[in-house]
């Protein structure tokens, strides 16, 4: 079965948002895109927290959120319980915050010039899997500290 995915961003990343969107369609994932679509301002938080929310609620593989630099979102985003979102800065950290951290969302900035492409960044994620073990241990602890 196909790869379910939700998606949202702000006005600083609508752009990005539609490249990833238009990438993972090509690849055969399923996405629900939740905004926004234009560059008409909001805040971050809110999308952080619908797009949380969807993901929650639905049956999807991972979430993924966007903002001007990823770091308001991906903020955000860490504060629903349940969410573990990263923030790579290139493709280690991509295929490492899944191997280790096991995230359930990855976020990304519109306005960062990256020397990994993000639709590689994200290729990296999809593909790696948790190693459990140690890793499990420590997942089980972070989200402890939801307590
Ligand atoms: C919005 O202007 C901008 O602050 C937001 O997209 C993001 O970069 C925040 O972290």
């Amino acid at each position: 079965m196909a790869k379910k995915i939700v998606i949202g961003a702000d006005h600083g990343a609508f752009e990005l948002k539609a490249k990833i969107i238009k990438h993972l369609k090509s690849c055969g994932f399923q996405v629900k895109n939740m905004g926004v679509d234009t560059s008409d301002s909001v805040d971050y938080p809110d999308m952080a927290e619908k797009t949380c929310k969807e993901y929650l609620s639905g049956n999807y593989d991972f979430g993924i959120v966007c903002c001007g630099t990823g770091i308001g979102i991906s903020i955000s985003a860490n504060k629903v319980d349940g969410i573990r979102c990263a923030l790579p800065q290139n493709i280690f950290g991509a295929e490492m915050s899944k191997l280790h951290n096991n995230a359930n969302f990855i976020a990304f900035g519109g306005r960062i010039e990256y020397q990994d492409s993000v639709t590689d960044m994200l290729d990296a994620f999809i593909d790696a899997e948790f190693e459990g073990g140690r890793h499990q241990r420590r997942v089980d602890k972070i989200m402890g500290l939801e307590a």
